[in-house]
């Protein structure tokens, strides 16, 4: 299959290439598109066989329910059963944006797009592009991250074009994502407001304007909070051999006695000239969290451009965003964390 790159000028997104990527969704085609977070892989939410087919190119298990994207409230109504008050209240401040909520789903959406919960996952971005194309195609969108099933999620259209060239209809290209990790996902179908996924919106911010406390899935021990389902699959993983270690001695030791030419080290600005006789990653300032999160994934997918065999990562728990970065990279490393020794 050809598939068509789709340029559009962030700033001033050009009408035709709007139609262009609109008329793919609208004939039932798979196509990649920009969002503030990361680049989503969009089909006709509404259809079980576009839904379907963005399972298939993924690889990714049918339980995993997909977000459904929109660019106006009615849309909100369409897919969703049930009073949308509490729901109207967080969008009023967080849409359009990286938040994404958990609401009882209508009859109108497929089992396909939602794993066959009974539940869906909605927002609506900012990102202009995506948008417009959503207006344009006059259909809610479900669409997860552009990358096949597993690895890290997409912040530039050629990390998309890297996963899918010649395996979907068209891939909308405006440069990079400026957020660079997933969107929150809020959960308040349950009794307490839940945090699924963390990302840029953090609890703090929604319970400002809830006035009730919202609880973190990631870190709550509570058995019977929701988490979810994708959460369960290995995600965000470079090929390589990746372990976090959170202190600094700790990681120029281990690298004196890893041999091989291939190996390795992410780290920040302040930090990457400690690092000797190995490939060094700097993600940015540590002052600057935002800028961290916003290059993490890219830098994993650089590892492995790379030819890197074995990498180490400091811990970024500190930096502004670090709880949200540390869920990722946690994952990225498949839990392989050497952690400080307190004593
Ligand atoms: O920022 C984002 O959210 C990006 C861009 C493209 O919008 N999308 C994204 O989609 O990250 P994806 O498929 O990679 O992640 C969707 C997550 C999965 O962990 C899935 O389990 C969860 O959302 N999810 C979807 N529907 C759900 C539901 N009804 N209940 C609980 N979790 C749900
Ligand atoms: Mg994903």
């Amino acid at each position: 299959m050809l598939t068509r790159i789709i340029k559009i000028d962030p700033e001033n997104p050009n009408t035709e290439s709007i139609k262009k990527a609109a008329k793919i969704l609208r004939d039932g085609g798979l196509l990649a598109f920009p969002t503030e977070t990361v680049y989503g892989l969009g089909a006709n939410a509404l259809d079980k066989t576009a839904s379907s087919r963005i399972y298939a190119a993924k690889g990714r298990p049918s339980d995993n329910p997909l977000i459904i994207h929109i660019s106006n409230m009615e849309m909100l109504e369409l897919v969703t059963k049930g009073s949308l008050e509490y729901a109207e209240k967080i969008a009023n401040i967080f849409w359009p944006g990286p938040l994404t909520l958990i609401l009882n789903k209508s009859e109108i959406v497929p089992f396909e797009t939602t794993g066959g919960l009974d539940t869906v996952a909605v927002r609506m971005p900012s990102r202009k592009s995506a948008n417009l194309i959503i207006e344009e195609a006059k259909l809610p969108i479900a669409a997860p991250s552009a990358n096949i099933s597993g690895r890290p999620s997409p912040t530039l259209a050629s990390h998309v074009i890297e996963d899918f060239d010649g395996r979907i209809e068209g891939i909308v290209d405006d440069g990079p994502s400026p957020i660079g990790v997933e969107s929150t996902i809020l959960d308040i179908t349950t009794k307490r407001p839940t945090i699924l996924r963390r990302g840029f919106i953090r609890a703090f911010e929604i319970e400002k304007v809830l006035g009730v406390e919202v609880i973190d899935s990631i870190s709550s021990k509570e058995v019977d909070i929701p988490k979810a389902p994708g959460m369960k699959y290995k995600h965000y993983a470079p090929k390589c051999e990746l372990t976090v270690v959170e202190d600094i001695l700790t990681l120029n030791t281990i690298l004196k006695s890893t041999l091989g030419s291939k190996i390795a080290v992410m780290t920040c600005d302040e930090n990457k000239n400690l690092y000797k006789n190995v490939k060094v990653y700097s993600l940015g300032s540590k002052e600057n969290g935002k800028e961290i999160m916003k290059n993490l994934y890219a830098s994993l997918r650089k590892l492995d451009e790379d030819g890197i065999e074995i990498a180490y990562s400091e811990s970024f728990i500190d930096v502004e965003y670090g709880e949200t970065i540390m869920e990722r990279l946690n994952r990225a490393c498949g839990g392989k964390v050497i952690q400080k020794n307190e004593s």
